[in-house]
């Protein structure tokens, strides 16, 4: 497998286990998020991972397109990065609310654009990192609108995206997650304990990616077994 893939959002938990699937496949593996230092630290041993700063909230145009020149024609882009803020309704700040849409849906949007140029003229499929509390018609709960909402906004994102370019070699889907075992899980569930791990999850989206943008195009699919 010699593909090119790029990862926002790759320094911990489904991120970092992709980047590490990716890798091991034989990818050329391209990660961004804001923790250079342990992505540097965890992708050592890999020659075949480079890895960039990013930050969603601020994103850096200039920065983020000379990082992507040196790895022109990417096959595969994960829009993996998130944020969770879990808090009452009434409590939410503008804060909270600017940055759940900045990082999840908005900065999403703005990386996504400035990766066209650099895709795969051929083929290319472009995954989003949606959530089930962004699935519509799924179980909701209390605490989670600036998240669940400023997910959805990617579905619709995807639906969008994947009719404008439908004549286009892009492809563009969305995997709306259940529940899987990393510190963003247990800042929305404390104490609850799920059955998928990391590298499961992982191993489910690189496949996906890999395979699925010969047969889908914007389509929101649930991947989740249980809810949460
Ligand atoms: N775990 C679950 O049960 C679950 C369920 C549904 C959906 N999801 C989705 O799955 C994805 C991965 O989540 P996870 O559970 O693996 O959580 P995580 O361990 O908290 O990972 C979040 C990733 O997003 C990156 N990120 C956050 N803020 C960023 C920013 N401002 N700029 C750039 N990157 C940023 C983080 O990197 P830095 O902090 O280094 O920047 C990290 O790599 C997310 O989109 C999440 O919404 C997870």
């Amino acid at each position: 497998m010699n593909k090119t893939v790029v990862i926002i959002g790759g320094s911990t938990g489904i991120g970092k286990a992709l980047v590490e699937k990716a890798a091991k496949e034989g990818c050329h593996v391209v990660c961004f998020s804001r923790s250079l230092d342990l992505m540097d630290r965890s992708f050592s041993s890999y020659s075949n991972v480079h890895s960039y700063h990013l930050d969603l909230e601020s994103v850096n145009k200039h920065e983020f397109v000379s990082a992507l020149k040196n790895h022109v024609s990417i096959d595969i882009l994960i829009n993996n990065a998130g944020y969770l803020v879990n808090k009452p309704f009434h409590e939410l700040t503008k804060n909270d609310l600017n940055k759940s849409y900045q990082i999840n849906s908005a900065g999403i949007m703005e990386v996504t654009q400035y990766t066209l140029p650099y895709l795969n003229k051929a083929s290319s499929h472009i995954v989003n990192i949606s959530s089930m509390g962004g699935f519509q018609g799924s179980a909701k709960f209390a605490g989670l609108t600036a998240y669940s909402s400023s997910k959805a906004a990617i579905c619709a994102f995807t639906e969008v995206f994947a009719e404008e370019y439908k004549n286009s070699s892009i492809k563009m889907n969305c995997l709306c997650l259940g529940a899987v075992q990393t510190a963003m899980l247990e800042k929305a569930f404390p104490g609850f304990k799920a059955e998928i791990q990391p590298e499961d999850m992982a191993a489910y989206i690189y496949d996906f990616a890999n395979k699925q943008g010969r047969f889908l195009n914007g389509k929101i699919i649930p991947v989740s077994l249980t809810t949460p």
